[in-house]
């Protein structure tokens, strides 16, 4: 198992056929992915404020591409009369991201974003088949996560891909100064022959 970029991260995503255009919002809209790197922080770091009461800090974010852990962004092309905000100096939209860690016959993923006005409109289920997909070329046999008790939105989403809660996880995450929240563990299996989930 190597934890290097997917291919498919260094240009437009190759499968299915016709992801160069996706119909996921009101109109289409084309995206790609594209590997995270320092230069990309502070837009990054802008969405995860503003997309989760709990944001990774910088360091989060800075440590994890020093480890070589898979970090993927997903870039939509602004449509006409859209502000694209947070713009990247490209002018592409910083949609959302990912950032999973490799393991043995495993992949576990260690965040999840859609920028707030990108929300509900399918881009959270679309990184993940691309990830699916990519941990199963890569040998592994499940997608393991953990996940705040208290995030109803993001247990919905696993829980509709197809993850399974497999336990807690007493007081891992902090709350306030004071107190910690559980976390739900859950897992997709990824069998080989499997589908991985439209
Ligand atoms: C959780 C998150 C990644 C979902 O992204 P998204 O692109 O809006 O999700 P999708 O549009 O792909 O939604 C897929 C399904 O997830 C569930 N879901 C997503 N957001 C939901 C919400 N706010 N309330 C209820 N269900 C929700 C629904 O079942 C949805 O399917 P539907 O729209 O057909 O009902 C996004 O809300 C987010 O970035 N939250 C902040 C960061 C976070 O919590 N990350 C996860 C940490 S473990």
């Amino acid at each position: 198992m190597t934890t290097a970029l997917p291919d498919w991260a260094h240009g437009l995503w190759p499968a299915p056929p016709d992801s160069r255009w996706r119909s996921l919002d009101t109109v289409e809209r084309r995206v790609r992915f594209q590997p995270m790197s320092e230069d990309d922080l502070d837009t990054v770091h802008a969405v995860e404020t503003s997309a989760y009461g709990h944001p990774w800090t910088r360091k989060h974010f800075r440590d994890s591409l020093q480890s070589g852990h898979p970090s993927v962004m997903l870039l939509g092309q602004p449509l006409p009369g859209e502000q694209p905000a947070p713009a990247r100096a490209d002018g592409r939209w910083l949609m959302g991201y990912f950032i999973a860690m490799a393991g043995v016959e495993e992949v576990h993923l260690l965040n999840i974003t859609v920028a707030p006005v990108h929300q509900r409109q399918g881009w959270a289920r679309f990184m993940l088949d691309a990830l699916a997909l990519w941990s199963r070329g890569q040998g592994a046999q499940a997608l393991w996560l953990e996940v705040r008790e208290s995030n109803a939105p993001a247990r919905r989403l696993y829980e509709s891909y197809g993850f399974e809660a497999m336990g807690l996880r007493r007081g891992y995450y902090p709350l306030t100064t004071h107190q910690r929240e559980d976390a739900v563990v859950m897992c997709l299996r990824l069998p080989a022959s499997a589908r991985v989930p439209a």
